[in-house]
């Protein structure tokens, strides 16, 4: 998949992006949010986004390159409407992670950072996201969990997002 719309914010975007600077002391401190705002634009900070970025800020393409690929969060290359990051550390794993994991490559038929055919779902391992208390987990789409996952109701979840789309 290509980068889309040429790697130009849209001009809501650029609004958003021209607000969120002044909320910082200099454009390179905008830098972790102006790719946020790059990752929901495109889906994902390839390279030629990260070069876009980095014109808008004013700063080496190479500072803003090693912070992409610093960070786990943002995706280098394209995934799927769903992106499922499964916790695999130690209190999930010791709470079924890998049998989570397993149920999930069976269903889709992919493995571990691939993404479905139809775009629809990429499976990803984390680290811990902070949730051993509700092990084992996942994330779907950087911002919401499910806890307490069992293979019943991991299935059941992939089987809810795959009928948002039918
Ligand atoms: S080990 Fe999975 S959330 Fe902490």
């Amino acid at each position: 998949m290509a980068q889309p719309r040429e790697n130009q914010f849209s001009e809501q975007a650029l609004r958003e992006f021209e607000e969120l600077t002044t909320h910082y002391p200099t454009r390179q401190a905008a830098l972790l949010p102006t790719l946020w705002l790059a990752q929901r634009e495109f889906g994902w900070v390839g390279e030629p986004a990260q070069a876009y970025v980095a014109d808008l800020l004013g700063l080496p393409y190479s500072h803003v390159r090693a912070v992409v690929t610093f960070y786990p969060m943002f995706h280098q290359k394209p995934v799927g409407k769903y992106l499922l990051d499964v916790c695999t550390n130690l209190s999930c794993r010791l709470r079924g992670a890998d049998q989570i994991v397993d149920c999930i490559r069976r269903r889709l038929g992919i493995g571990i950072d691939e993404t479905t055919p139809d775009g629809k779902f990429t499976l990803a391992v984390a680290e811990c996201l902070a949730s051993c208390g509700t092990a084992p987990m996942l994330q779907l789409n950087q911002d919401r969990f499910y806890e307490n996952l069992t293979e019943e109701s991991t299935l059941k979840l992939i089987d809810e997002l795959s009928q948002r789309d039918a």
